[in-house]
Formats: structure tokens, sequence, C-alpha cells
């Protein structure tokens, strides 16, 4: 926690805040984050959960026997979900956890502990690291007992939508990944752009997640932006770039990754369009 405020400072003068410092008070994001609150979430209570259960055969085959690699765990509904397709089928699950903020390692690590109680079968076997996705060493995704045959790296959430550079989570994966190496991202497509930006704009929890480091007063200053050229939903304070969601379509998904030799493999939407989960290989 540390470092990360350390970083705000020079993030500030950037005149650009990163996405680890919106999560780093859990509960902030945990309020945000239940029911029907999430702008993520149309016509239904979790449109990424539902699909992923929708989809849970394509996905066993495409994530059996891997060793997944969570970038982000957040509440984790969605990567347990991913955990329990597996394990359905092959009782193992083996995962790295990666995630900046400590609170929700450890609830993910209950939530395994909770899920091999309920079946004896089970086993769960997983490695947690705090760290920066941007300082990730390759070491630290490898552990040297694992039985899994090739990684799988995760990225759920809508997370890839938060970085500087739309295509940055293929930058950060290409220079941990093996060739064969496979990727599974859950996004939110730009198809509902203005009734997200008005979700995002009208609940003023979103002020308290991003402008966690401001005053109450500072915080009514932050100005909510439409940038419909790039499909982001951005947050202004002053001059600084505090917040940013990217929404995308799979198209432009699949051309980003393939830039970084990544194939895709499938593209699966919700039945609204909302949410995709699109699944690749390292080539
Ligand atoms: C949008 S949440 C998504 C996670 C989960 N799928 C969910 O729905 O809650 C992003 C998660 O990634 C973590 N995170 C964001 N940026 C990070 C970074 N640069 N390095 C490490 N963790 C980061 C946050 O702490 C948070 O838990």
């Amino acid at each position: 926690m540390h470092e990360i405020n350390e970083r705000l400072g020079s993030e500030l003068q950037r005149k650009y805040v990163t996405p680890a410092q919106w999560f780093r008070v859990a509960d902030l994001y945990l309020k945000l984050s239940h029911g029907n609150i999430s702008p993520i979430n149309i016509g239904n209570v979790h449109s990424e959960l539902l699909h992923l259960q929708n989809c849970s055969r394509d996905l066993a085959e495409f994530c059996s026997g891997r060793l997944f690699v969570y970038f982000g765990v957040g509440v984790g509904d969605t990567e347990m979900a991913l955990a329990d397709v597996v394990t359905q089928a092959r009782h193992l699950w083996e995962g790295v956890l990666v995630d900046i903020n400590p609170v929700f390692l450890k609830m993910f690590i209950r939530s395994l502990e909770n899920r091999a109680l309920e079946d004896g079968q089970n086993r769960f076997s997983y490695v947690a690291v705090q760290d920066l996705f941007e300082d990730l060493k390759k070491t630290a995704i490898s552990p040297n007992n694992s039985q899994s045959n090739g990684r799988l790296f995760v990225c759920l959430g809508s997370t890839i939508g938060n970085f500087e550079a739309s295509d940055e989570i293929w930058t950060l994966w290409t220079r941990l990944a093996e060739k064969g190496d496979r990727a599974l991202v859950g996004y939110q497509t730009n198809k509902y752009l203005p009734i997200v930006f008005e979700k995002y704009r009208s609940h003023s929890g979103y002020r308290a997640l991003i402008g966690n480091f401001l005053s109450a007063e500072e915080r009514q200053t932050i100005e909510w932006k439409l940038n419909r050229p790039s499909s982001s939903i951005e947050a202004w304070y002053g001059d600084v770039q505090i917040f940013r969601t990217r929404k995308f379509t799979h198209e432009e998904v699949k051309i980003g990754a393939a830039r970084h030799g990544w194939t895709e493999e499938f593209a699966r939407l919700d039945s609204r369009e909302n949410v995709c989960l699109q699944a690749f290989v390292k080539t």
C-alpha cells in the first residue's frame, strides 16, 4: 500500500491515475459490485457470471488442464465460477492469483477453501502474488510443482478496459507467455455506451472509489466525459485523468491481440451483446 501511495504523487504529476489506485480501499469497490449496482450489468444481476455459466462447455474444454493466472481477482465471483467449471471435469484446479490489494487475494483464498470443504474430491492449489501486473516476474507465475500443461492467462470484469493503451494486456502477457499458452478475457462491449456512461456518472459511489485520495469537496469537482471515438468513459479531476473504462467490439480485441501474436479461438457474446468472453492461443 505504501508503494501505491508513493506512486500516486508521480501519477498526479503525470496527470494520469492508474487503475491500481482505484482499488486501494477494498470496501469502496465491494459496495459497487453487488446486486444490480455495477454498470457492467445490463438486464440481469451479473452479466459476466451468467454468461460464463452459459458458456461452461466451451470454457471447460478450453481451460481444462491449465495453470490459471488471474490478472486481478477483485470480488472473485467470476474467477471462482471458472474454477468450478474446471473442477467439475478434473477435480484439480491450479492457479496463480495476482492482485495489488491483499484483501481481494485473501477473499479469494477463503472462497477456494470453502469449495474444498464442499467436496473433498476437489483440490485447489494456488500461489497468491501481491504485485502490480506491470512488475510481475515470470518466476512468480511458474510454480515448479505444477501438474498443469501450460498457462491460461485470465482477465475478467472489463479490467482490460482500464489500461492506458487499449492493447496493454497483450503487451504484459506476451512478456510472460510461452508459445501455446492460452488467454481468456471478459469485458463489456460498447453497445450500451451512453447508458453505461450515465450509470457511472450518476452514482456517487464511483466518485468515492476513484477519488479515494480526494476530500469530499474535491470529489464534487470530478467531471465525467464520454469519449465516443474511443468508446471510453473518463473521469477528470481538473486536468488529471483519474479514471477510464474503455468498451470494445470483439473485432477490436481480436485485432489488438493478433498484433502481439495471440490468435482468437472463440468469441462469445451474451444474448444482449453486452459482455464478451474471448479466448486466444499464443502462436
Ligand atoms: C475491475 S476488478 C476486476 C476483478 C474481478 N473480475 C471483479 O469483477 O471484481 C480489477 C482487479 O484488479 C486489481 N488491479 C487493478 N489494476 C492492477 C494492477 N495494475 N496491478 C495489480 N492489480 C491490479 C484490482 O485490485 C482489482 O482487484
